[in-house]
């Protein structure tokens, strides 16, 4: 079955931006699609309007107690002009496991896949081009419901708005560079139990405190240890983390607090089938140090949809720098980087059935 959504067009269209400063959520396009849900007709009443501010009732559910969910994609304009997007089957999939986390009903993946591909089509001619850019697609769900019973809401918003965007991290710009990351041994990101695996808007605002703590620090973002013990690392900011010792590119277990990223997977499988041993194991920040120490901390980059791969050149840990590939970016980094964008983009070819091209 195939979803269609009436298409109100706007009568004042934007201006479209300067693709060379972009920035990352500043520029939206003309049109966003709404749909509703209730317990009694689930998602109905899918629909596209001229991008604007929502109405909501200032009781609402979710200004109170964050019952909301969100995911990001991207879509990219090939030479050919065709749009490509990126294994959005994974955010069909991921985005019903955070519904299932949070109490929210779940969605047909072939209505939100449907309604991707039509929001998409309609601001098309939104899609930048310029190397690094990308239309950012954010469907998100937002409960509206008007109580203030901490209780799973009846009613519903899912949301798609798209933004033309540039490099997630701005030093990016001009192509990639090894960045500074602090090493948070005071605030977590999430525990076993919570919602860490979830793509919820607790995880992030809970982070800003840290986040914070890294600017003034001198650092662009965090690695987040884990939970328990303050002692194994699990992600860098919004994004999952590689580490490559000796020759063995490992990056944190799925077990609960990590986000299962598109990019993350995207990584560990392009690199077994280029050969590399991957592991998804615990790594804690002594042996990085212990491998930085000898020699054999050869790499480490974080993946996610808005960074894609962006490296890591320093830690900053407990006032010294564990200095990485001499601060530069790495070999395998930036061939990660070159295909994964390569094939976002249309200009390598997608040889492992991931581009879904509209
Ligand atoms: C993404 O990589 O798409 C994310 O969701 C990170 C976001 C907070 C910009």
């Amino acid at each position: 079955m195939s979803y269609e959504f009436p298409v109100t067009r706007t009568q004042h269209p934007k201006p479209k931006p300067d693709q060379s400063n972009l920035g990352f959520g500043k520029y939206f396009t003309d049109h966003m699609l709404i749909m509703d849900y209730d317990a009694g007709q689930g998602w109905h009443d899918g629909r596209i309007v001229p991008y604007g501010p929502i109405s909501l009732d200032p009781a609402s559910c979710v200004l109170h107690y964050a019952q909301m969910m969100f995911e990001g994609m991207k879509a990219y304009l090939t030479p050919q002009g065709k749009i490509n997007l990126f294994r959005p089957d994974m955010n069909a999939k991921r985005l019903n496991r955070t519904n299932e986390r949070m109490c929210i009903p779940p969605m047909d993946e072939e209505l939100f896949l449907d309604a991707v591909k039509a929001i998409v089509k309609v601001d098309a001619d939104w899609i930048p081009t310029q190397p690094g850019t990308a239309l950012y697609i954010r469907p998100y769900i937002i409960s509206d419901e008007v109580s203030f019973s901490v209780e799973p809401a009846e009613h519903y918003h899912f949301i798609i708005i798209l933004c033309a965007v540039g490099a997630y991290y701005d030093i990016n710009r001009g192509g990639l560079t090894g960045s500074h990351i602090y090493v948070e041994d005071e605030y977590i990101r999430a525990a076993v139990g919570g919602t860490g695996f979830a793509k919820v808007g607790g995880n992030y605002a809970g982070g800003m405190r840290a986040t914070k703590k890294a600017l003034e620090n001198g650092c662009k973002e965090v690695l987040w240890l884990d939970a328990h013990e303050h002692k194994y690392v699990e992600e860098v900011g919004t994004s999952n983390a590689f580490f490559m010792i000796n020759d063995e590119v490992i990056t944190a277990p799925l077990g609960g607090s990590i986000l299962p990223g598109v990019t993350r997977d995207s990584t560990i499988t392009i690199l077994r089938k280029w050969g590399y041993q991957v592991s998804e194991r615990r790594l804690s920040i002594e042996d990085i140090e212990k491998a930085s120490k000898d020699g054999t901390l050869q790499e480490a980059w974080a993946t996610g949809t808005a960074c894609v791969i962006s490296p890591i050149g320093y830690l900053r840990y407990k006032g010294e720098d564990i200095v990485i590939n001499g601060g530069d970016v790495g070999p395998v980094s930036q061939k990660l980087y070159d295909y994964i964008y390569g094939m976002q983009t249309g200009v390598v070819e997608d040889d492992m059935g991931w581009i879904v091209q509209l």
